[in-house]
């Protein structure tokens, strides 16, 4: 388990998902579904991505309160994804809540991630607009011990933050890493950035990588690229 590449779906309909998936032809890679995605296309996206035979981390994000959180999860676990998310802001009962929902009857489940801060959130404004008065390298860390607590596989981070997830929970907990960028290639709108060598060197479990990608000229090349640099 871990150590791969994960490719974010980032299109708007099915119908240039599965151009783009045709692409790579005999390979599955690992595919990231998101909310536009899903939210457009429903849950047949997933069944037929599955069908295709890839694994899927469908990047739903979740935050209810606990019994709404643990139905929509087993929704989720049914619908046979093999990574899913919450944000660890909806606490450590929330958090518990959800595994149970996602363990199907014979004890096996998708791996569960959790979010710690967006790294769309700053520090002047997470202390500004949600009143967190620390660091915000400090409540990264105290989300992911308490996404640990709660019985978590890992959580979602900047690849720049990985290494302080790593030293707060321990080797075996997953860092799944977005932020990623060929040494070559546009940072896009992303700031907090790393090669997938160099994602690989700080411990990082699998990257989530869109547009080097997607919006290559030659998205198997680059896909294969991102393998042997990150996996090797
Ligand atoms: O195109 P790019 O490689 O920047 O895409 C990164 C993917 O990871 C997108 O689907 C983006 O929504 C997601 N992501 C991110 N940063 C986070 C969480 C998710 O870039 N903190």
């Amino acid at each position: 388990m871990g150590k791969d590449v994960i490719v974010a779906l980032d299109f708007a309909g099915a119908k240039q998902v599965y151009d783009f998936l045709d692409r790579f032809s005999g390979k599955k890679p690992y595919v990231k579904i998101g909310m536009e995605l899903f939210y457009a296309e429903g849950p047949e996206i997933v069944r037929e991505i599955k069908k295709r035979g890839h694994q899927i981390f469908l990047d739903l994000k979740l935050h209810d309160i606990p019994n709404t959180v643990k139905k929509a999860m087993n929704v989720l676990s049914r619908l046979d994804v093999d990574m899913c998310n919450l944000h660890c802001s909806g606490t450590i009962p929330m958090m518990e809540a959800a595994l149970e929902g996602l363990t199907r009857e014979d004890g096996s489940r998708p791996i569960l991630l959790g979010v710690t801060q967006l790294t769309s959130t700053s520090e002047e404004v997470m202390q500004r607009d949600l009143l967190i008065d620390a660091p915000i390298a400090d409540t990264i860390c105290h989300y992911a011990r308490n996404a640990k607590t709660a019985g978590l596989d890992g959580v979602v981070c900047s690849p720049l933050e990985a290494s302080l997830v790593k030293e707060a929970c321990g080797k075996e907990f997953f860092t799944v890493t977005p932020g990623i960028r060929f040494a070559d290639s546009a940072k896009d709108d992303q700031r907090r950035i790393m090669t997938p060598a160099d994602a690989k060197k700080i411990g990082s479990d699998y990257i989530v990588v869109g547009r080097p990608i997607t919006a290559a000229e030659d998205p198997v090349a680059a896909y294969e690229r991102c393998l042997e640099e990150f996996v090797g």
